[in-house]
């Protein structure tokens, strides 16, 4: 089995299902609240262990009923959280998220999430270096990102970094990162242009893919689907069409089916297709997890091509 380290957060998410975001200042009442274990590090974990992968999680969690939930749930999702710590000196991060019936705003409250640090790395760091790939984003600190991608780089495992929430990525850090998996609006900030129409981002991609040639770059698009480079051409991999009910996580979900194809050797067309489908299928339920598949519900509707 092919191992995958995750290095990121760990939430709960407090979903309020409401039919509209509140205007400043108003205040509403909501339909139903539910509360989801989310944070872009654990769902990325529970994306590639659900498509069969060995998967261990490098975070923390704060010593509280959040976290105990958290992890309790991780371990029966098969995911190894032995390098998750468990922190008496703050709280388990929060994300507070508005879905509408089409959209979502989300407020996240890091707490322990700011607690993951280097010296977490530097305990863990057997489990980086026996790892196949790392998968990091950008919900704990950036000294713990960069740091983590230095280590697996130098020990010859790979990396995804999805930079989300949106910051500015230096060059320092893309030194050591083989896939960056932004959508639009991080794109914007990461190569710090103004995209107006997909005429400017296709040309922005290309410019930023031949600037930083050892960093795969793929963005990724919603319902338009995720488009990277290939022969100074931007190709793009259409979204399958689905009934969505819950668009959090789909990036989550995209980038633990993009370790799983990047491991298993897929073509990069094939990667692009395999991880858009699994995303696909994630926003057909609510919360960032739960509809996230299993490699059957990917590989029956993923249609893999032969030609590249
Ligand atoms: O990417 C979705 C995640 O972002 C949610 O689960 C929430 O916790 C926020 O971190």
């Amino acid at each position: 089995m092919k191992r995958i380290v995750v290095v990121g957060s760990l939430n709960m998410d407090l979903v309020m299902e409401v039919k509209r975001i509140p205007k400043i200042g108003e205040t509403l009442k909501g339909e139903r609240m539910n509360y989801l274990i989310g944070g872009k590090g654990s769902n990325q974990a529970v994306a590639a262990r659900r498509l069969g992968n060995e998967v261990a999680m490098i975070g923390c969690v704060g010593k509280d009923t959040f976290g105990d939930k958290i992890l309790k749930h991780l371990k029966e999702e098969g995911i190894n959280v032995s390098s998750v710590k468990s922190d008496d000196a703050t709280f388990t991060g929060i994300a507070t998220i508005l879905k509408t019936e089409v959209d979502n705003s989300i407020v996240v409250i890091p707490g322990a999430n700011d607690f993951c640090s280097r010296e977490l790395i530097d305990e863990n760091i057997e489990l980086i270096k026996s790892a196949d790939i790392l998968i990091t984003q950008l919900e704990i600190p950036m000294e713990t990102v960069e740091y983590a991608l230095k280590v697996a780089k130098e020990n010859g495992v790979k990396t995804i970094l999805n930079p989300a929430p949106a910051r500015e990525i230096s060059d320092e850090v893309l030194e050591n990162v083989d896939f960056i998996t932004p959508n639009e609006t991080e794109f914007e900030i990461i190569c710090r242009k103004n995209i107006k129409d997909s005429e400017t981002l296709e040309k922005e991609m290309v410019n930023w893919q031949n600037k930083y040639r050892s960093t795969r770059l793929i963005v990724t698009r919603g319902k338009e689907g995720s488009s990277y480079i290939e022969d100074n051409l931007v190709k793009t991999v259409k979204a399958m069409s689905v009934k969505v009910t819950d668009t959090t996580g789909a990036g989550d979900t995209f980038n633990g089916a993009l370790a799983h194809g990047i491991i298993n050797n897929y073509s990069m067309g094939n990667i692009v297709r395999f991880a858009g489908t699994a995303a696909s299928l994630a926003v057909t339920k609510l919360g960032a997890q739960t509809g996230m598949p299993t490699l059957d519900e990917v590989n029956h509707v993923y249609t893999k091509s032969e030609m590249e």
